[in-house]
Order: structure tokens, then C-alpha cells, then sequence
């Protein structure tokens, strides 16, 4: 079994090395650093979002690779303070900036709920939020009164770690199934006295003891309960997990894959990236597919026009820097222009659709220069639709898509987010 993952691994790193030799012209490795500037330079970025990490939970997830701790009211009240000091430093010296989005991830967000207008008020002195504000939430935690809260606050968006509503799947997962109908039968109550633009449930598949049929379950209930789109992860076994019960083999990820895509098709929904699904007209949950953004609080990153930034893992080094009145980030990439266009190239694709205009925005050079050849080949092998505007991945590019997301996760995020949480401030990182 061992020696099996060590093979999955290394096949996923050399298809995924392969990948971006070809595309960034170079034999060059994306190489991170500890190279540090007390500044984040973000005055020129155009639709920059912010994102803040709240690293709580009350309970810890074996399957869950996020950075996250237990929560303890304490340190709470530490990291806010910290938090609130970061946004200060990072904005000193910048004018107010409009920003398209906010969203709070985690670990639990809700756990701090008491914070949050704090948090956003500040981050409000100095950025004017565009667009939708919206937040990550354990199911657990919901209730009627809790959504009017964060409605009063001005979230517009909620998302919910449902993972799944059946009781089976749920134990495979290793969460706590205690109660678990009055559970679920609270957020279909809450989320019908108060509504939200956008309502995303989080589901995984491909867990053990799941079959086709409650996975469809899930999805109906989901969209039953007022979910406006679904984001479905294949289950993946990151090797510092604790997953007691493996994912389920390929083969059957990719029906079960498919069996969502038909239900999708057979009730008129969009499929907004290759793993979410929404209702027409409605915003799309997002926080990861943006062209650039802000990350504030423990493990965030930043994503702006020429670099890539995270922050220290360890909240004792993330307190400690910030009072030093320092930036907490660990590590640094600064892009080369290839790089960053496979960067944007792998999360426009994700979203399944590449603007020929918006590429040409960012870049200032057409997608056609640059890339031409690769798309023709994926056009031949049927792997994307060209229109006018646009490139639009097909099904067959969207489970394409699907393998290559998971090896990436695999063979990069699963070694950076390792490394990361063994050391607060790595020297070096190559990928
Ligand atoms: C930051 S987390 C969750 C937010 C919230 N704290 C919760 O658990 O309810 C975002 C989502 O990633 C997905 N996820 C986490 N670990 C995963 C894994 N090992 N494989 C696939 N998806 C995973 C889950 O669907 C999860 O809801
Ligand atoms: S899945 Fe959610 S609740 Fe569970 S440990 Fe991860 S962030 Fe925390």
C-alpha cells in the first residue's frame, strides 16, 4: 500500500513537472524563498480580493488538510489582535483600494463570529469592497440566529461543510455523526427564515461506503435545502491526513464524477468550474479562483501580478512577527512571466472558461502568441470548444482537468502545506 502512494506521488509529480516544462518553455522549477520585504506592493493590482483565515475549529477533521487548530478562546482573542495588526501593516502607507470581494475562510470563521464586524470594519478603512463578502461555515454551528447575524454584518454569501448528508458517508469521513438530523433539519429551517444570494454546500465524493445513488441524495438534498451551488471535491488522502478510510479507486471517482455532471445537465444547472455546480443567474462562490487577491491571517497567500506570497503556518511565529511589527510570510515566489501565465492558465481553466480578452488585460500579450499551439492541440483532442471570445472546456477537458487538479494537489499543494507546517519559515522550496 505504502510503496503504491510513493508510486501515485511520483507519477503525479513528473506528469505535473512535465506539464510545466512544456508550458513555462523552461526546465526552470518554481522556487519559493524566505527572501522577505516588509511590504506587499498592491497599489497597480486590478480586481484584487481580500481573504482572511480564521484557523479555529471546534473539532478536528481526520481527512482535512487545512491550516487549522482547535479552538480555544484565548488564543482566539490573540489572533484577532494579531490579525487586526497585520491589515494595518500591510495596508500602512497605501491609499484606500477597491477590491472586488472579501471572504473568511478557515478552520471555522463563525467561531469568532463576535469579531468579524471588528475585522471587517477594518479591513474597510482602507480597502471599498465591491462585490460580495462571504464565509465558510460548519454545519454544526448553524442556526437561524447565527445567519442574521452574519447578515446584519453584510455577508452575502455563505458556504457550508455539509461533506455529506449521509450518515454512512459521514462516519467514512471520520466527523462526528451525533445528532446529525436535527443537524441538518436546523440549517433546512434556518436557510429558509434567511436568505442569501449565494448559499454553497461543500460535498465529497468517492468516500468509502458511499454509492452513486447517496451521493445523488446528496446532491438533491443540497439544492432541496436552498443550496445555490454545490462544490463536489473527489475525496483526496493527503499523506499528513489521518484518514482512517481511503479514498475510493479512480475508476469509480470518475463515475461518480459522471453521475453529477448528468444530474447537472438533467435539471439545467451550470457547471461553474470542474468541481461546482450553480443554479443559473446566481453568484458563484469562489475564493480561490480570482486574478489576484490579499491574504491575511495564519497560512493565507497572496496573489498579485507578479508574485506569490504565504504566510507562516505556526501561529506562535504569526503573533510573534507581527508584534515585532513584521510581515508573517514565509515563503516568496516571484513569478517569471511563464510561470505566472501557467498560474493564471491552471485556475481560468479550472473555472473552464479562458477570455481571450481578459488574458490579453492581464498579460498584454494574446493568448494565441503565447499559447497558441497547446490549444490547438487540446481543440483537436477535444478538449476545449474555441468561440470568438472564448475557450470553453468540454466534458472530456473537464474530467481531464479533474485528474490533473488532483495530481497537483498531490505532488504540490500536499509538499508545500507538509513542509509548511513542519517549518514556520522555510529557507527554500522548489517545485
Ligand atoms: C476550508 S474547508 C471547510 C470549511 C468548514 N470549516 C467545514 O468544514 O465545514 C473547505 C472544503 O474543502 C473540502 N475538503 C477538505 N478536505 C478535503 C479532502 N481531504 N478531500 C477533498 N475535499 C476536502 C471540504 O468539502 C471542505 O468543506
Ligand atoms: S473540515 Fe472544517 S471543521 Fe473540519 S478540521 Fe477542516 S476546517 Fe476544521
Amino acid at each position: 500500500m505504502y510503496v503504491k502512494i510513493i508510486v501515485v506521488i511520483e507519477m503525479n509529480k513528473l506528469l505535473i513537472k512535465t506539464m510545466t516544462t512544456i508550458l513555462t518553455r523552461s526546465f526552470k522549477p518554481f522556487i519559493f524563498t524566505s527572501k522577505y520585504q516588509n511590504i506587499i506592493d498592491y497599489d497597480d493590482e486590478v480586481n484584487l480580493g481580500l481573504y482572511v483565515h480564521i484557523p479555529f475549529c471546534e473539532k478536528i477533521c481526520s481527512f482535512c488538510p487545512y491550516c487549522k487548530m482547535k479552538y480555544n478562546e484565548i488564543k482566539a482573542k490573540e489572533y484577532v489582535v494579531a490579525l487586526l495588526k497585520e491589515i494595518d501593516l500591510v495596508t500602512k502607507n497605501h491609499s484606500k483600494k477597491e477590491v472586488t470581494s472579501l471572504y473568511f475562510g478557515g478552520g471555522t470563521p463563525s467561531l469568532v463570529v463576535n469579531d468579524l464586524e471588528r475585522i471587517i470594519n477594518k479591513l474597510k478603512e482602507h480597502f471599498t469592497i465591491l462585490g460580495d463578502i462571504g464565509i465558510e461555515l460548519h454545519p454544526r454551528d448553524i442556526n437561524t440566529e447565527l445567519l442574521k447575524k452574519l447578515k446584519a454584518i453584510g455577508f452575502t454569501m455563505i458556504s457550508i461543510g455539509i461533506q455529506s448528508f449521509d450518515i454512512d458517508s459521514l462516519t467514512s469521513l471520520g466527523r462526528n455523526k451525533d445528532e446529525i438530523e436535527v443537524i441538518h433539519q436546523t440549517i433546512f429551517n434556518s436557510l429558509k427564515e434567511v436568505k442569501f444570494s449565494t448559499v454553497d454546500m461543500d460535498l465529497i465524493f468517492a468516500v468509502p461506503k458511499q454509492t452513486k445513488e447517496s451521493l445523488i441524495k446528496d446532491v438533491e438534498t443540497a439544492f432541496n435545502y436552498g443550496a445555490t451551488q454545490i462544490s463536489t471535491y473527489p475525496f483526496i488522502d493527503f499523506t499528513f491526513a489521518n484518514n482512517e478510510y481511503k479514498p475510493l479507486d479512480k475508476k469509480t471517482k470518475k463515475q461518480m464524477l459522471n453521475t453529477i455532471i448528468d444530474y447537472v445537465n438533467e435539471h439545467d444547472l451550470d457547471r461553474t468550474s470542474v468541481w461546482t455546480f450553480g443554479v443559473k443567474n446566481t453568484n458563484k462562490y469562489s475564493s480561490i479562483t480570482r486574478d489576484n487577491y490579499l491574504g491575511f491571517g495564519l497560512s493565507s497567500v497572496s496573489l498579485l501580478k507578479n508574485s506569490f506570497k504565504v504566510n507562516t503556518f505556526s501561529s506562535e511565529e504569526y503573533i510573534k512577527r507581527i508584534n515585532e511589527e513584521n510581515l508573517p510570510t514565509s515563503l516568496t515566489i516571484d513569478f517569471t512571466r511563464r510561470q505566472r501565465m501557467v498560474y493564471y492558465l491552471f485556475w481560468k481553466t479550472y473555472g473552464t472558461r479562458i477570455s481571450k480578452k481578459e488574458f490579453y488585460d492581464f498579460f498584454g500579450v494574446s493568448l494565441k502568441k503565447m499559447y497558441g499551439f497547446e490549444l490547438m492541440c487540446a481543440k483537436i483532442l477535444g478538449y476545449v470548444k474555441e468561440t470568438k471570445e472564448e475557450y470553453i472546456l468540454t466534458r472530456k477537458g473537464a474530467y481531464f482537468y479533474h485528474l490533473i487538479e488532483q495530481a497537483y494537489t498531490t505532488a504540490y499543494i500536499d509538499k508545500m502545506w507538509h513542509i509548511l507546517r513542519l517549518e514556520a519559515f522555510p529557507d527554500e522550496m522548489r517545485l
